[in-house]
């Protein structure tokens, strides 16, 4: 094995640790909140698993799907206000709890659900831990005077992906990036910004990181 498919494995071993973690937190009868990506990938079979009954609401289409063929009951995010948990992924984790989340192109359904839920979890592998968040940031535009608002946020490329599920455009902001906070309030107040993957940590009820072979908690 080379050294870069040690490392991959390694950090597999990391995402599956986090999700298999996570997994025990959901109890019988809860609605649960199904992020998307690939340390989600390893949740939905730990989920599954359990044979527990919970009724899952799922960020993106491709987690819907299967998440439904491990036989997890999905069902469509209406009618329902409010979920218990919610357990997702990031991309990068800085030291007082920000996360940069979308890389999937799924934030805007994935901070709908994460501002649904009693207790939102994130997994990680150790290498999504950062000193400082870099750009870009995922962001999802409004198609509808979309060079207009791409000239007041500064630099925002498109990412030339399929149009989001509810018809928004996925792009990155590459500008200065600074406080997050304030860069967060910034996109928010942007007409046109239908969301952006800045979440604030006082959304994050606990972040369950793999490192080696065992998971560190921080709620
Ligand atoms: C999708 C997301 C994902 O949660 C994020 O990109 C992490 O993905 P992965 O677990 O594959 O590293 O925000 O929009």
């Amino acid at each position: 094995m080379t050294k870069s498919e040690a490392e991959i494995l390694h950090i597999e071993t990391e995402k599956r640790l986090a999700a298999e973690a996570a997994a025990e937190l959901v109890e019988e009868g809860m609605t649960v909140g199904l992020g998307t990506g690939s340390t989600v990938a390893y949740l939905l079979p730990a989920l599954a698993r359990r044979k527990l009954e919970i009724s899952c609401v799922a960020t993106s289409l491709a987690t819907f799907d299967v998440a439904r063929e491990m036989g997890l009951r999905v069902q469509p995010f209406t009618g329902i206000d409010h979920l218990d948990i919610a357990i997702d992924g990031a991309d990068q984790v800085d030291p007082v709890g920000w996360l940069v989340k979308g890389g999937g192109g799924a934030h805007t359904r994935e901070k709908i659900v994460a501002g649904a839920s009693q207790r939102y979890v994130v997994i990680v592998s150790s290498n999504k831990l950062v000193d400082t968040l870099a750009v870009p940031i995922p962001l999802e535009l409004l198609a509808f005077g979309i060079d207009a608002t791409r000239c007041q946020l500064g630099d925002v490329r498109l990412t030339h992906a399929p149009i989001s599920p509810d018809g928004g455009v996925l792009a990155g902001y590459f500008g200065p990036l600074g406080d997050p906070a304030k860069l967060a309030c910034r996109l928010s107040a942007t007409p046109g910004v239908v969301s952006h993957g800045l979440f604030p940590p006082t959304m994050v009820s606990d972040i369950l990181v793999g490192h080696g072979n065992q998971v560190n908690w921080r709620h």
